[in-house]
């Protein structure tokens, strides 16, 4: 390398902005109210208790206006391709989490509890930009099998047309802390989902060059 060559790669490199801030450019991932918060173990919401501002019924559950549009779009398309999505859990309260989380206690211990529901103050569901989804004939309900069903099939495939990623992809734990949920649906708009497919970078995490978060701090 020839020292004007050197000197040129030296002056890109000081003024190349690294390559996470690139793919967070212009998102918000600190907000609670944020489209692209990222919410995860080392990532607690702010306020603990945060509540969203306005919720929308979805088939019995709740969703940010954004995310049940989208949801209402991508469950549409999918019925007219003969594929019946129903939800099964989107917006829920800190105390609901709670409850959740308490019950995958009681029932698995605290170690495994941690790698199936989030703490109360660490779920998405309590953004109301998450929905998990299942069959109208509930075959594989929440279940990783569900990823070969009609309904999750459609959501891995589709999901993204619609701004939504599936948020916790197989393989993915030791990233976002969590075993594989193909009917977890997080809303991130349809710019950074499409990104997202066209990248192949499969995790929230990765995409928006943040830390892993396999356990708490
Ligand atoms: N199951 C996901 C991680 C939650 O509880 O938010
Ligand atoms: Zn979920």
């Amino acid at each position: 390398m020839t020292g004007a060559v050197a000197g040129l790669v030296l002056s890109l490199g000081m003024i190349a902005p690294p390559v996470t801030a690139v793919a967070s450019a212009g998102y918000d991932l600190d907000t609670a109210s944020s489209l692209q918060v990222v919410v995860n173990k080392h990532r607690q919401l702010n306020p603990t208790g945060y509540v969203p501002g306005s919720l929308v019924a979805v088939q019995g559950e709740r969703l940010r206006a954004q995310a049940a549009d989208a949801y209402k779009q991508f469950a549409r398309a999918a019925k007219s391709a003969g594929v019946n999505i129903l939800p099964i859990s989107g917006y829920r309260s800190f105390s609901q989490q709670a409850s959740l989380y308490d019950s995958y206690v009681r029932q698995y211990g605290q170690a495994t509890a941690d790698t199936l529901a989030a703490r109360p103050g660490y779920s998405e569901h309590q953004t109301g930009l998450a929905m998990d989804i299942g069959n109208a004939s509930g075959t594989c309900a929440l279940q990783a099998c569900f990823a070969n069903t009609p309904a999750g099939k459609w959501a891995a495939t589709h999901g993204w047309e619609y701004g939504f990623i599936i948020r916790y992809p197989t393989g993915a734990e030791g990233t976002t802390g969590y075993t594989y949920e193909p009917w977890h649906m997080r809303y991130v708009g349809r710019a950074v989902a499409q990104d997202m497919k066209d990248t192949g970078i499969a995790a929230l995490e990765d995409y928006f060059g943040l830390e892993k978060a396999p356990d708490y701090l």
